[in-house]
């Protein structure tokens, strides 16, 4: 990563609806002064590279360009987006192997193309795919991590900031696990200004208190595991809170932060995640993932999470990883 954030190049493989979204995103952000998008549709790459490119004029000035593989030569970042959509009738795992096999062509090529960079994986099943792209570039797990609770995360303080009439930012509580069904809510740990969320519920307002009742709780985790299917329902696709979370980490990397961010990485401290990549919260930097943050988790956590860690281990198996 460049010292100087404003010769930054990302790559962004997969200029499907994250893909561009999240150039958009990063153009709007100032996050880079170069941004390359590949694409097995180059004109898709192409007509969205001239469209962000035109926005430069109201951000500031980025260049924006579609390009190969070799184009991504000296990027300090690749977001890999690329992968398949779920057929309809087609399972997850189907899904798995068919984005699996997607990567064993574009994890070689894009590190080929930038040794130095650091991978940053958005494509589902992105634990997964995470675990598949350290495996395919062969890089240090510091420098390959996906997107993983980051957006759940993100969703859960969205609503306990309405509940609890806060900035959801004002907010620190984690969704680890899996980026999927299995994920959960560490409650044990949540707060809002250094308060647990549990006191913050009887000392807040009145909408605050239902937070008390453990019901009421399991509800607002479900509505956030179930938040990519309502939106996926309605419009086919989820793009920009992602793209906005994959700017976030973008920026905690270019700006050198030391940012606490729930990420999808190689989860050292936690029992049950040996040798997966799984969401948990990592201190991001330029250097990528500095450390994984264990969560000290109560007991029904710690089985919880060591369920998510047994989905994702069946999952990799399956998948021939
Ligand atoms: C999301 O959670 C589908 O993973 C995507 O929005």
């Amino acid at each position: 990563m460049r010292e100087r954030w404003d010769s930054v190049k990302i790559g962004v493989v997969g200029s499907g609806l994250v893909g561009s979204t999240f150039a958009y995103t990063a153009v709007l952000r100032r996050l880079a002064r170069e941004i390359v998008l590949v694409d097995v549709n180059a004109e898709k790459a192409e007509g969205d590279a001239m469209d962000i490119r035109h926005a430069q004029a109201f951000a500031r000035p980025v260049r924006v360009r579609s390009g190969s593989y070799d184009d991504l030569e000296g990027s300090d970042l690749v977001v890999l987006a690329a992968g398949a959509a779920q057929r309809p009738g087609e399972s997850r795992l189907d899904l798995l192997r068919r984005n699996v096999e997607i990567f064993h062509q574009v994890v070689p090529a894009a590190a080929r193309a930038a040794p130095e960079a650091i991978l940053l994986v958005a494509t589902n099943p992105v634990d997964v795919l995470t675990l598949a792209a350290r495996r395919f570039s062969g890089f240090d797990a510091r420098r390959v991590f996906g997107s993983g609770t980051l957006l759940d995360t993100a969703r859960f303080r969205v609503r306990l900031g309405e509940v609890l009439q806060v900035d959801p930012r004002s907010i620190h509580a984690y969704i680890i696990g899996e980026h999927g069904d299995s994920e959960l809510a560490v409650w044990s740990r949540a707060t809002v200004a250094g308060i647990p969320v549990a006191e913050a519920a009887r000392t807040g307002p009145p909408e605050a208190r239902r937070l008390a009742d453990p019901a009421f709780r399991e509800a607002l985790v479900e509505e956030v595991r179930r938040a990519a299917y309502e939106i996926i329902r309605r419009k086919g696709a989820t793009y920009y809170a992602i793209a906005a979370a994959l700017a976030r980490v973008v920026e905690a990397v270019v700006h050198n932060e030391a940012s606490v961010l729930a990420l999808s990485v190689q989860a050292e401290g936690y029992r049950g995640a040996e040798g997966l990549c799984i969401g948990v919260p990592a201190v991001v930097d330029r250097s990528g993932v500095e450390r994984v943050i264990v969560l000290p988790l109560d007991p029904a956590e710690q089985a919880g999470f060591q369920r998510s860690a047994e989905v994702l281990r069946q999952a990799a198996g399956e998948a021939g990883l």
